[in-house]
């Protein structure tokens, strides 16, 4: 049983769309089996090698392009979101959250059809399917046979080669390289946070979305709380200065701990830390990135998407145990400091039996903001008062009816800038925790820490790296 939490709410496992739990369409707490031959890699490829073997692949051209062009779905579109013309859409991850972004890019619009789904195990594609074809809206619109369910760590590739729009939902450490070649073969994406876990991943996943804004495609983050009406209207107001100069920014993502799926006989270290990947840092870039980012990236928000200059942090591993738990830390507290002196503090938590809080402090010479995502609650004090009394709406299906819009009306959506610095500030973040040094905006970018450097991408040994010791952990 998956009791992680959802990135956005104070529950264990309430996926993103109620039609769609991540329980039911991971399929991975239950089951074993669905490790089809093709999750092995034939070549056994390590992870830097795929990356740049994914680069190379989209450089020359070699993932045949059969979706439509995106001028040549702009200048075709009728365009309305009701219009018949199809946008063939694939899925690349299908666990929770690929599932649930599936299910509102067809509600988004009529004409979208899955067609093509990729998963490293077979019984996840088949899962997600199965879930999403039952669903009464969209249903008829899921069009996956067999030899569309791409298996195997490499299967986004001919995923690619079938479709217009891609949805890219794996675990944050394929990111950039399905990234790179959803770009470079002109398709539109959908790209779950953290679009990367480590620095060479950040810088790769710029330029790819340079790429995107050059060819004209649409590029949404999963940085959802950008499409919360709420916020917007929150952020928009701080920015606009009704709070004045904001001179400090708290957040924090305090939840529960991550649930566990125990080893079983049979499952290699890769099968077993990609059923778990939340508690392998070279996976998940560790909660911070995976899982806090979303308030990193409102802390970053309410200070207009800039980049800081430096931060210090604490961080470490109280309460998590044992081999199950793999290398994450349990809790991180940092402090991210400005060019202007402004300063923004950020603190997560993943430990069972302690209180629980996914709020966001904007302090500025007008007053104090108070967000509460949770709550729903949204509230200015002091000189700048004001409160958020609109509705409040799904910002899950926001992302996708954006999306498809975009696509029908030939213009691109882009969040390429603050999905990378959002995501950098994360693992800036985990870097002074791990080290217990301040760390630099350009150290961080530049840093060559690799986190999958040498890890073979099939379905063998895998070791875990040790736990960082801050003062010892070199910064690399
Ligand atoms: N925006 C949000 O609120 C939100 C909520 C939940 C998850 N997420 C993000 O979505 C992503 C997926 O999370 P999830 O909860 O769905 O996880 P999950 O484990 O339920 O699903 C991940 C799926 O990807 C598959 N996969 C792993 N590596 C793959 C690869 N190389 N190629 C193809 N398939 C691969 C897995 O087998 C699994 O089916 C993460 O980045 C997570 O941070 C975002």
């Amino acid at each position: 049983m998956n009791e992680r939490h959802d990135d956005t709410r104070p529950e264990p496992t309430t996926e993103t769309n109620a039609e769609c739990t991540s329980d039911e369409t991971t399929g991975t707490g239950a089951s074993t089996a669905g490790v089809s031959a093709g999750g092995t890699s034939p070549s056994g490829i390590t992870r830097r090698e795929f990356v740049a073997t994914s680069a190379a692949l989209a450089a020359g051209a070699a993932i045949p392009t059969l979706g439509l062009s995106t001028s040549a779905l702009a200048s075709r579109a009728p365009v309305h979101a009701g219009g018949s013309d199809v946008i063939r859409v694939g899925l690349v991850g299908c666990g929770g959250r690929g599932t649930g972004a599936a299910s509102q890019a067809l509600h988004a619009d009529e004409g979208a059809r899955l067609v093509a789904v990729a998963d490293v195990f077979e019984g996840h594609a088949k899962n997600s399917v199965d879930r999403l074809s039952k669903i009464e809206a969209i249903g008829s619109r899921v069009d996956v046979p067999e030899e569309r369910r791409f298996i195997g760590f490499h299967g986004y590739r001919d995923l690619l080669a079938n479709v217009d729009v891609v949805l890219l939902a794996t675990p944050p450490a394929f990111r950039p390289a399905h990234l790179a070649a959803a770009v470079e073969s002109g398709k539109h994406i959908f790209c779950e946070k953290p679009m990367a876990v480590d620095s060479p991943g950040v810088r790769s996943v710029m330029e790819s979305a340079r790429l995107a804004k050059e060819k004209g495609l649409s590029l949404v983050s999963g940085f959802c709380w950008r499409y919360s009406s709420p916020e917007r209207a929150t952020f928009e107001r701080i920015l606009e200065g009704g709070l004045g100069d904001v001179h400090s920014v708290y957040t924090n993502y305090n939840t529960g701990t991550l649930g566990q799926r125990p080893r079983q006989a049979g499952w290699s270290d890769m099968e077993w830390q990609m059923r778990n990947w939340w508690h392998f840092r070279w996976l998940s870039g560790d909660h911070i990135v995976e899982q806090a980012c979303h308030s990193v990236d409102k802390l970053s928000w309410a200070f207009g998407n800039g980049a800081p200059e430096r931060a210090y942090a604490v961080g470490g591993r109280q309460a998590r145990r044992g081999e199950e738990s793999g290398n994450v830390y349990d809790h991180f507290s940092v402090t991210f400091e400005y060019p202007n002196g402004a300063k923004g503090f950020h603190m997560c938590r993943q430990i069972a039996g302690c209180s629980n809080e996914n709020m966001d402090y904007v302090y500025g010479t007008k007053g104090v903001c108070e967000i509460n995502g949770w709550g729903p609650r949204h509230v200015m004090t002091g000189e700048a008062k004001w409160r958020f009394k609109g509705d409040k709406n799904d910002m899950y299906q926001q992302e996708h009816d954006e999306l498809f819009a975009s696509i029908r009306s030939g213009q691109p959506v882009w969040d390429g800038d603050y999905m990378a610095t959002s995501t950098l500030m994360s693992i800036m973040g985990r870097m002074a925790a791990y080290t217990g040094r301040t760390v630099t905006w350009d150290e961080a970018l530049n840093s060559q820490e690799d986190l999958g450097l040498g890890i073979d991408l099939a379905l063998g040994d895998v070791p875990i790296d040790p736990i960082a010791v801050p003062g010892v952990t070199p910064f690399a």
